[in-house]
């Protein structure tokens, strides 16, 4: 390959991405990951980037419900889908009911992993809704999976909290768990 050929910038991408319900039209590197396409592009800062290396969890966002770390995902895959931040969880001023139990029951210190620890939570309410087990569901085959502490922690191990404030976070998702919480 020529050397200007290797030393060109790489070619952009027109992408139109479908963010908390509103549709972007974006230009930017196919190697753009979808955390940077968010924070960088579109100013939505909530999503933040802790390891960049999907090792903690703070990017946590959802796509057509289910949860992703977008820093390990390429933006231009998601074209199409529906991906919701937490900008995009409050209704009408309202906070979601994640959100407001994780005021109630002080889930959070400095606030740096909230975002993801919450996308997260409302993807894992999503997978129990759907019956999906985990590594510690005792019986594969049962229709409905006990909302348990044990599977609680499991499925909320990926998202790490430097603050230590796993306490109140597990308690808001025990108590978000009864309200409605559907996007
Ligand atoms: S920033 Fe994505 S997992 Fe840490
Ligand atoms: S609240 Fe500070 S890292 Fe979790």
């Amino acid at each position: 390959m020529p050397q200007a050929e290797l030393l060109s910038p790489a070619s952009k991408s027109l992408v139109r991405l479908r963010v908390n319900g509103t549709d972007y039209p974006l230009e930017f590197e196919p190697r753009t990951s979808l955390l940077d396409a968010l924070r960088e592009h579109l100013g939505l800062t909530g999503s933040k980037k802790g390891c960049n290396q999907g090792a903690c969890g703070a990017c946590t966002v959802l796509v057509d419900g289910e949860r992703i770390l977008s820093c390990l995902s390429l933006a231009v895959q998601y074209e199409g889908r529906e991906i919701t931040t937490i900008e995009g969880l409050a209704r009408d001023g309202e906070l979601h009911p994640l959100q407001a139990a994780f005021v109630e029951h002080d889930g959070f210190q400095c606030g740096y992993c909230t975002p993801g620890q919450i996308c997260s939570a409302l993807g894992m309410l999503h997978e129990f809704r759907d019956g999906l087990p985990s590594a510690v569901t005792p019986d594969m085959a049962a229709h409905a999976i006990e909302f348990s502490e044990a599977e609680i922690k499991e499925r909320m191990s990926g998202n790490l909290c430097r603050c230590g404030a796993y306490n109140g976070i597990y308690e808001a998702i025990r108590e978000a768990a009864g309200s409605e919480v559907a996007p």
